[in-house]
Order: C-alpha cells, then structure tokens, then sequence
C-alpha cells in the first residue's frame, strides 16, 4: 500500500518511527483473497477445517473449524462464531457498531448537523484491540519514540508509567492536575509551551473520569480546555495529539459535569488538536475480562480534498494501526467479538444503556455517599480532589505529616481497611485512592469512620 495521502497530514508528522514504518504486508492476505476469487482448491487459510462428522462423533457434513466437542458445552454462540479468527482489525460488524455507538455517546441531537455529521464522515473505522490498556499502548507507540516527551497530569493511572517510561522509554512531561480544586490549565499549558521548544508534535494523554481522582471537567472548565488547546495548537503551529482515555466514559454524577467525552469537542476544532479515542467494552459495557478496545482517530476535514482521498486516507490509517495489531497481538478474542455484536443486534442501543443504569445509579449512590461522609472528616492534614465521576475518590494527606504509604500499612494492620496509596512526592502526590466501586454502600460510613481513626493517631 501506498502511503501518499497521510504523508501529507499532521497526523504522519507526530507518528513515531514506528508509526511511520509500520503497515500491513498484502503477502498472505492477496493470496488468499485471490485463492477465493480464483482457485478450485484452496490452501491458503493456516486453520485447521474438515468435515464435522470426520473429527466429532455424530456430527454433520458441513465444512466447518476443527473444534473440541466439550467446549460447545459452555456457550450458545456456533462455532463458527467463536472458533475462527477474526480480521486484524476486528470483527467487521462490530467494528461498526461500536462506530454507532461512538456517534450515540456523542449525544449531537439532529439539529447539530453539521457536528453531527463531521463526526460520521471524519473518524475512522474503529479497529479492535486487546482492552483499553492495549490501546493505550498502542496509540503511545505509534506517537512516541523513545526520549520523546508526552503531556501527562500528574495523578493518572499508574500503568501509564509502564508503558511510556518503563516499555517505550519516553518521557513524561506531568503537570499539577488541580490549582484550586479546578483542572490547572495553566500547568498544561506552560508543559506545551516548554515541549513544543524540543518537539515537533505534542503528545498529551487525557482521562475523564480520572483514575485515581474521578475527576470530570465541568462543561465550562472543558470549554476552557478546548479552547486553551486551539489556542496552543495556532501558536506553535504544531500538531497537537491527545490521547483520549475513555476507559470510564458512562460514569458521570453530577449534572454540571461534562458528559461525554472531551473527544467531541476536540474532534469539532478545525485545528489540528487530533484527538484519538481508546474506549473498550471492558468497564463501559461492564465485561473487564472480555479484553476488547477501541481506537478510533478523529480526522480533519483541511487534510483532504475530496472523498476519494478521504477514503484513501482512511485506508492507510486502518492499514497501519493493523499492521500494529498484527505484529503484537495478531487480532483479539473472537467470543467477545462476536458477543457484542449479538448483544447490539438483539438489543436497541437504548436498552442497553436502561440496562446499564441499575449500575450507575448504584455507583452514584456510593459517590454521593462517600463524599458526603469524607467531608465530614474536619482535619487539616486531608483534602478531598474534585471528583463527579469514575470509580475512586482521592484523599490528599499533607505529607510533611503523614506519608501515604505508612498511612496505608497503618490502616491495614490496626483498622483492617485496604485503600491504594500513592506516593510520589517528586510529582506532589501523597495520597489514598479509595475504590467506592467496589465497597457496598453500607459499608462506605465505616470505612471512612476508620479512616478518620488512623487520621487522628498521626
Ligand atoms: C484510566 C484507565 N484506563 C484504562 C484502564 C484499563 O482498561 P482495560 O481493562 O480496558 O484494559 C484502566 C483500568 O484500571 C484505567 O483505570
């Protein structure tokens, strides 16, 4: 494949040397596909298939994927659904209905046409990976090369670290996430001041809800947000990537809080602040285990100058993020593939989120009580980050009294309450992030009971 199109975009400028380099070798694929327009006798596909009657006992005359007869036993789906391996970049049909469902969490209602209909015809086709971590890695490889700086705020999920430091061997540029219990802007905007002096792209990696805070902008403060990085974006005149960690998206409190995605908006700018979405089934539609992301890259129109190129253009970047699937973990987990799609088909996108909701509400409940009963906590040493969303809460202790750590084997050994302490005092953090997810509302007052107890030995 050629290349001809996204060389010429502000996207091919930020790819890392990976990101350049990488695309998917036609070799297996256009012989195959012309053994299945052309040949009588194939034997191209590298899986094994016989007649069914020939490897089960009992069975029939189809031509079907060699199987275990046992594991039939445990699902409902056929096994030419589970069995086969699916297409690099994913089950098509649910490729596309996690497209649909990507314009639905939008929430354009039909008259914002024209937001409404630069999201359809500018982002691509989503491609399938392994959960959203996957997809977080591989977005990060395709952008950063090693020593290479990317935008992060300080408190975030700790994996990140491994990734980008420990896998990749960038560097990380961390801003102080809050200024007066508000999303520090200025502090994310002097990082792209100073990254744009060495760098000719910036990189940055946002997540709302955030782990370890539940922090969710207001929808003013992501105006600011967004507008802060048009501006940034026309002064250094160099392409701004944002890697949008979706992990969490359905998870909003509070009303005034944005609810969705800051992706939207970001798509929505004419300059080139690209934004690239990594959401997943995994906490969204509440199956961690069935391992299936998303990542899916939010185009501009000023890039191209026609359909054709669009759609060229299209082609290219799916032909690189498969190459990338492919090399690392050659296409994901067919069953769950294949059982969100069933799950779209039999249900309206709607009842799916009725369905859902039971969990929310539940999840609120616990955030509303959490909160309600930390603030209760009237000790100087604690402050509570501005949180409307996710599965945490974080609880900052003044680390010239407590460090975080001792504060957690403290609260372990004497008050028997498990809590995630994070520490690291070069980037300020010293706190407890507490997974209200995971805790039963009746139990929320007395963990925070205790966790005042432990306040109150140091
Ligand atoms: C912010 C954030 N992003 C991504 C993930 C990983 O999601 P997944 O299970 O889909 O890999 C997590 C999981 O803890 C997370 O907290």
């Amino acid at each position: 494949m050629k290349f001809d199109i996204i060389q010429k975009t502000p996207l091919y400028t930020a790819l890392s040397e990976v990101g350049k380099n990488i695309f998917l070798p036609e070799g297996i694929f256009y012989w195959a596909g012309r053994a299945k327009a052309e040949a009588k006798l194939i034997g191209t596909l590298g899986s094994a298939y016989g007649f069914e009657k020939d490897f089960i006992n009992g069975g029939s005359s189809d031509w079907l994927p060699c199987y275990l007869k046992d594991i039939t036993a445990y699902s409902k789906l056929s096994v030419e659904d589970i069995i086969p391996y699916k297409s690099i970049g994913g089950y098509s049909q649910t490729r596309e209905i996690w497209k649909e469902w990507i314009i639905k969490k939008s929430l354009y209602q039909e008259k914002e046409e024209i937001q409404l209909s630069r999201l359809i015809k500018y982002i691509t086709m989503p491609v399938i990976t392994g959960g959203v971590t996957n997809g977080i890695f591989q977005a990060s490889v395709l952008f950063l090369n090693p020593k290479e700086f990317i935008i992060v705020p300080n408190k975030r999920w700790g994996n990140y670290d491994n990734i980008i430091k420990k896998f990749i061997g960038a560097k990380m540029k961390s801003f102080e996430f809050f200024k007066q219990k508000k999303m520090n802007l200025e502090g994310l905007n002097d990082a792209i001041n100073e990254v744009a002096k060495v760098q000719e792209k910036i990189i940055i990696l946002l997540n709302f809800p955030n782990n370890p805070t539940g922090y969710v902008p207001k929808k003013e403060e992501a105006n600011r947000l967004v507008d802060m990085l048009r501006n940034a974006q026309q002064i250094h005149n160099k392409p701004i990537i944002v890697l949008v960690d979706d992990a969490y998206e359905p998870y909003i409190y509070k009303d005034d809080a944005l609810n969705r995605s800051i992706f939207y908006d970001l798509h929505q700018l004419d300059e080139n602040v690209i934004p690239v979405k990594l959401d997943g089934i995994t906490k969204e539609l509440l199956i961690y285990g069935g391992r299936i992301g998303f990542i899916t890259i939010g185009l501009k129109p000023s890039w191209i100058n026609n359909d054709e190129e669009l759609k060229k253009l299209k082609e290219e970047i799916n032909n690189k993020l498969e190459g990338f699937i492919r090399a690392t973990i050659s296409n994901c987990n067919s069953f769950y593939q294949v059982l969100v799609h069933k799950l779209f088909q039999e249900k309206t996108m709607d009842k799916i989120i009725e369905s859902r909701q039971p969990v929310n509400n539940l999840l609120k409940e616990r955030y509303e009580k959490i909160n309600s009963e930390l603030l209760k906590i009237k000790n100087p040493n604690i402050s509570i980050d501005p949180n409307s969303g996710g599965f945490f809460v974080f609880v900052n202790l003044n680390p010239a009294k407590i460090k975080a750590t001792e504060f957690a084997n403290h609260l372990l050994n004497k008050y028997k309450v498990g809590i995630i302490p994070v520490e690291n005092l070069d980037e300020k953090i010293n706190g407890l992030r507490i997974a209200y997810c995971s805790i039963d509302l009746s139990e929320i007052p007395e963990l925070v009971k205790r966790i005042n107890l432990a306040l109150n030995d140091f």
